[in-house]
């Protein structure tokens, strides 16, 4: 009896082995068909990102371009211009329009199933410059090192490193981040300085690498602006129109979401009132606007990535 029971079990361990296998594979096809879809709509966000185009119809464009490809977005598309340097998203009525001089950061975050590509560029109609090439180097030496046994501590070194050899800084207090099922944000950070993370990387783990440079002095801060929130808990409120909120919010899945998308059904003045009282209420986390401190314009390139013998970049194509 008990060897027969022990012959069954030794079978259940194999046939949840090779399942488990299968799973895996099937996720990272996920990851990897996230990060193209990121890719395709992030090079779409390109060609369109000419001087006079209004963010608000390159938001609009990118993210109907991503669910035309089978995604959904992770994220609201960020266009953050000059000294933002991230979580700008255009709102129902913004009016602001590319200029010439402008450094454009499209920021764009798809989802497959929960399974995330986050990707972005900087965009300058006037013509990439050192600051743009710093980042994209900042990321190019970065990326060869996810392979299973390096330390994000030396990653965050040669990121560190490359920017001082354009003598630019980098964004002391942004970092790239570890990516999980419908979770945008997971531990450990990816810092863009030399840094003490105890974390080595191991064989499967997905990060977005995002370094920032700037030719400000290297650090951002919150301003008073937030268009993009994240879901934290339910929490009961009284107005029709809170309670329709909060039940257009349980359709992203805990991922962030841009004021503009509830202004689709909402009228602006009543959507900016209860999403403050919803923060206020602990319901919602707000993303304010980052910008520079010293007003310094900011660079950003950002790639997915799978730690592996030869890392799998999930959003190059
Ligand atoms: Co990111």
């Amino acid at each position: 009896m008990r060897c027969f029971q022990s012959g069954i079990k030794k079978k259940e361990v194999f046939i949840y082995l090779v399942k488990s296998d299968v799973m895996e594979e099937e996720i990272k096809q996920k990851y990897i068909k996230a990060g193209k879809v990121a890719a395709e709509a992030r090079n779409y966000g390109v060609s369109l990102a000419k001087p006079g185009i209004k963010l608000l119809d390159l938001a609009e464009a990118i993210e109907r371009k991503i669910e035309e490809l089978g995604g959904r977005p992770a994220f609201p598309v960020n266009l953050s211009l000059n000294s933002h340097a991230a979580h700008y998203t255009p709102h129902k009525n913004d009016p602001i329009t590319l200029k010439e001089e402008d450094y454009l950061k499209i920021d764009v975050g798809v989802h497959i199933d929960g399974y995330i590509g986050d990707t972005a560029v900087t965009v300058r109609p006037a013509g990439k410059d050192e600051l743009i090439k710093c980042s994209e180097k900042m990321l190019e030496e970065a990326l060869k090192l996810f392979v299973p046994g390096e330390k994000l501590s030396h990653i965050g070194e040669v990121i560190e490193n490359v920017t001082k050899e354009f003598g630019f800084n980098p964004i002391r207090n942004l970092t790239g981040h570890g990516l999980e099922r419908f979770s945008v944000h997971s531990p450990p950070g990816v810092m863009n300085i030399k840094n003490n993370s105890p974390h080595t990387l191991k064989e499967g783990e997905v990060f977005g690498v995002e370094p920032f440079c700037t030719n400000g002095s290297g650090r951002v801060k919150d301003t008073s602006t937030t268009l993009i929130y994240g879901f934290i808990q339910n929490k009961p409120i009284r107005s029709p129109e809170g309670r329709k909120i909060l039940e257009i919010i349980k359709g992203f899945n805990g991922l962030p979401f841009a004021k503009r998308w509830i202004e689709r059904y909402i009228s602006p003045i009543k959507t900016s009132m209860i999403l403050k009282q919803l923060s206020d209420l602990g319901a919602l986390h707000p993303y304010p606007v980052l910008k520079e401190v010293s007003d310094g314009n900011v660079a950003q390139t950002e790639h997915s990535v799978i730690v592996s013998e030869k890392p799998i970049v999930t959003t190059k194509i």
